[in-house]
């Protein structure tokens, strides 16, 4: 590995559909110097490093041998992201990884621990809680704008995305799941504004139990879905805080809703799953539209705030503990819904601070 100077050397494992706007972006930031792409699928690695203008793509042995790269892209299956991460921690390299951090508790926690040993970091997707809405909530919320923050509610509904995605049956089974997929960022956005979960109640339930592939060369294909597609959450934070959370693959209505109740207004929050957006104020005098202000870029952001927070030796936002206790919260909603009891969630996390307001993930920060 470099000495840990200069522009910070980056690798990217998966070449599937989400490779492109990462690369798009990671490829655009001055800090970042995007060295390889890896696939099991060495075509598609090829294609998207000549796309992308990254001169060196191959397998992940290969790229893992780059003394040049210091943090590995994860973007592979969500049942493989541990085994993936724990590979490229072997390396002597931090890892950037698609949600969800993993599937349990335990390999969670080896991922963690793996990582403290060898002095590396896991950070972990999402970083759509870095961009302006999120980020403009926190602000507004952290100086009283609502009063007291006492309640949230969080509506996620949807027909399912096996009509777009070309190879869906991974959004249907262990690992995925309108919880496992897009419960992430809700709850990392639910996290960042009133800090940790210390109790779940759930129901699920699954409204077919099999699905036909709608689009790509596998199209009219069935599949088997194995994990329930509509959960119904009531969430109790540490700081005595609630939530309501609705995440669905079984809606024909397809609807997003977040909104923070406080002792004096509403806030309602651009979708915590895209980087920006307006936000709405109820208040007694009425509604108030407030533009979002804060970095609009999309997915790879979280990976300029990680290189950043290398170079300068300090935490990095999306880290591998918040990751860990988004995981632990989901993990806890199923077994609330599967027992009928309510979950004591068992990990905490220190919610780090807000970003500047200013923070540009475009701008050059980092000397060559
Ligand atoms: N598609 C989206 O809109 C989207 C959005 C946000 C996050 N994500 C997340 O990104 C990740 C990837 O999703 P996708 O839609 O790009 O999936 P995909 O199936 O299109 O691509 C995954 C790629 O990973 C490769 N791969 C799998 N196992 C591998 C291994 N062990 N080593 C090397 N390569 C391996 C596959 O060959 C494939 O090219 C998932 O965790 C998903 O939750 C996807």
């Amino acid at each position: 590995m470099s000495g840990g100077t200069g522009r910070v050397g980056v690798g990217v494992i998966g070449a599937g559909v989400i490779s492109k706007e990462y690369l798009s972006n990671l490829t655009s930031f001055p800090d970042l110097d995007v060295r390889f792409v890896a696939d099991i699928d060495l075509d598609r690695a090829k294609a998207q490093a000549e796309a992308f203008g990254v001169p060196g793509y191959g397998t992940v042995d290969e790229l893992l041998a780059d003394d040049e790269i210091e943090i590995v892209v994860n973007l592979t299956l969500p049942k493989v992201h541990v085994e993936v991460a724990l590979q490229v921690l072997a390396a002597g390299k931090n890892v950037w990884s698609e949600k969800p951090f993993s599937l349990d508790r335990a390999s969670g926690r080896k991922l963690l621990d793996v990582a403290h040993e060898k002095g590396l970091r896991v950070a972990t997707a999402p970083d759509t809680f870095l961009g302006a809405g999120i980020q403009s909530a926190r602000r507004l919320v952290e100086q009283g704008t609502i009063g007291a923050p006492l309640t949230a509610l969080t509506l996620m509904q949807s027909p399912g995305p096996e009509s777009w995605h070309p190879n869906p049956d991974f959004l249907f089974q262990e690992g995925a799941g309108p919880l496992f997929d897009i419960g992430p960022y809700y709850l990392t956005a639910l996290v960042q504004l009133f800090g940790p979960v210390a109790r779940v109640s759930a129901v699920a339930s699954k409204a077919r139990e099999s699905r036909v592939i709608g689009s790509g060369p596998r199209a009219g294909e069935e599949f088997a879905v194995t994990v329930p597609t509509h959960v119904s959450a009531l969430y109790q934070f540490e700081n005595g805080q609630t939530a309501q959370s609705v995440f669905s693959f079984d809606s024909k209505l397809g609807r997003t809703q977040f909104e923070v109740t406080g002792s004096d207004a509403t806030l309602v929050v651009p979708d915590p799953n895209t980087f920006q957006g307006e936000l709405l104020l109820h208040g007694s005098d009425g509604i108030q539209t407030i533009a979002a202000t804060g970095s609009t870029t999309s997915r790879g952001t979280g990976v300029v705030e990680l290189a950043r927070a290398i170079r300068a030796g300090v935490a990095e936002r999306a880290s591998g503990e918040q990751a860990y206790h988004v995981v632990d919260i989901m993990v806890s909603t199923i077994e609330a819904g599967l027992s009928g009891q309510p979950v004591e969630v068992e990990s905490t996390v220190t919610v780090a601070p807000a970003l500047p307001e200013d923070w540009d993930p475009r701008a050059a920060t980092i000397g060559a």
